[in-house]
């Protein structure tokens, strides 16, 4: 659904490193409307990566129990590295899993175009607002420039029983910006507010809004825009603090969260830069944010969210293991092969018209799930040593099975070598990856 033409770095420019802030932590809750974000922790929109299987991935990722300690206080037991033959999986896929357990508050799906949404067949729908029972709380994102058409899609996302409808205000595309759309709508404040009115009244269920600071340093204006979405009845916004012409580089201006959380008494998501638990503590501390988005961290370290919630409960967090990221990225691979089997198994799934892993295949689905694989194992292994040659040499391969070879090689040497994950990659990154070739923000 989304429109090509964009490129995000998905590394971070001169990233700060943050110490843990004393006293302050991650929220436990917050409210928008009648959806409750618990921990207060959002996995950002993200085209291209946030379908279903990767926020089911992600949810079980982060999984933690909470159990009375000796102390009295709160216990996480981790499940990050019990490797032991024979010791469950850590992600039992199968298992309902809800934000009650899991250290990510709430799911989003990456954006889909409300003028496509509203004109498409029902059986094509259904693949943009594809999720599982177990990923509640969930929004869909929309973006578009139409206030009607946008209150139509609206009233789908409603229909198909999602929690929140989220709309977006950042997208820097210029496919997207060039219909008024995404960050092009951040230079006409009044269509914004036509928007919000429309979408409002079509939907009862909560309302968000996810934008940038302005179009550039000379136009900001997220102040004003927050003001207007809490006039107008929406019931949170997420602020990435950049500007549209900032893209990606440079640092998340947190400063302008801060001035919106100020400004307005709906919950404000503070996005931008967090990479580590400290990060996103350090957020709150310095903006009073009521919750944080995390976007590009994610597919790089998946236990992101239960480290942030381990944190919390601790005051320290675990690191994973060599065995910890070899089970986590095979497990996520099973599922996304699971799901392209799945579609290959129903002829209407909305899936089938792709190519599957393993079997005869269509170019466009086999280039999409093997694409995937060797997206999330080029995130995956940035940082760890070694992982510039696995990029190099997935690269050169095509379909999921070749990739996931590549894979298990890597991560068997890894263990035969006894190497420790965590250490800097060796300088000079060859992966010959392109920059994510993206779409939105
Ligand atoms: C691959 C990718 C795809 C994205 N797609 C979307 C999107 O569909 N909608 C959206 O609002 N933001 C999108 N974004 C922006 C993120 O939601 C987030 O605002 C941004 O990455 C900054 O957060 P971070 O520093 O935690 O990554 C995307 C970002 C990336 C890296």
């Amino acid at each position: 659904m989304a429109g090509k033409g964009f490129t995000v770095k998905k590394n971070w420019d001169n990233p700060r490193e943050h110490e843990m802030p004393a006293g302050t932590r991650v929220p436990a809750e917050m409210r928008l409307g009648s959806v409750l974000v618990s921990p207060a922790t959002v996995l950002a929109p993200m085209a291209g990566v946030t379908d279903t299987v990767f926020r089911r991935f992600i949810r079980h990722a982060s999984l933690f129990s909470r159990q009375p300690s000796s102390a009295g206080g709160i216990e996480l037991v981790s499940q990050v590295s019990d490797s032991r033959p024979g010791a469950p999986s850590e992600l039992e896929i199968d298992a309902a899993v809800t934000n009650a357990q899991s250290g990510c508050g709430l799911l989003m799906t990456e954006f889909t175009s409300a003028d496509g949404l509203s004109r498409m067949r029902e059986s094509k729908r259904r693949r943009y607002l594809t999720f599982d029972d177990d990923e509640h709380p969930i929004g869909a994102q929309l973006f578009g420039s139409n206030a009607e058409t946008l209150a139509d899609a609206a009233r789908i996302v409603q229909d198909a029983g999602f929690d929140l409808i989220d709309l977006n205000l950042g997208c820097p595309a210029k496919r997207v910006v060039g219909c008024n759309g995404g960050s092009g709508l951040l230079r006409d404040l009044p269509k914004i507010g036509e928007i919000f009115r429309a979408i409002r009244s079509a939907v009862t269920i909560p309302f968000t809004v996810k934008f940038r600071m302005g179009w550039n340093d000379e136009q900001i204006v997220c102040v004003e825009l927050a003001r207007m979405a809490e006039a107008e009845g929406l019931n949170g916004l997420a602020l990435h603090a950049r500007t549209r012409e900032q893209g990606y580089s440079g640092q998340a201006q947190w400063e302008w969260i801060a001035a919106v959380k100020q400004a307005v008494g709906i919950p404000v998501t503070g996005n931008g830069d967090i990479r580590t638990p400290e990060d996103a503590a350090a957020m709150v501390a310095q903006t009073g944010c009521d919750g944080v988005m995390i976007g590009r961290a994610a597919p790089a370290n998946p236990w992101i969210f239960r480290q942030i919630a381990q944190y919390t409960a601790t005051g320290s967090y675990e690191r994973p293991t060599v065995e910890d990221r070899y089970r986590l990225i095979r497990t996520y691979f099973q599922m996304l092969l699971a799901e392209a089997e799945a579609s290959q198994a129903l002829p209407n799934h909305p899936n089938n018209k792709d190519p599957l892993w393993g079997t005869p295949v269509k170019a466009a689905r086999m280039g999409e799930t093997a694409g995937k694989m060797k997206q999330f194992a080029s995130w995956f292994t940035h940082g760890v040593p070694g992982g510039a040659k696995l990029r190099a040499a997935i690269y050169q391969v095509r379909t999921g099975a070749e990739v996931l070879g590549q894979v298990d090689a890597f991560f068997l040497a890894q263990q035969e070598t006894g190497s420790t994950l965590g250490s800097e990659e060796e300088p000079g990154d060859a992966s010959g990856f392109p920059e994510t070739a993206l779409v939105c923000d």
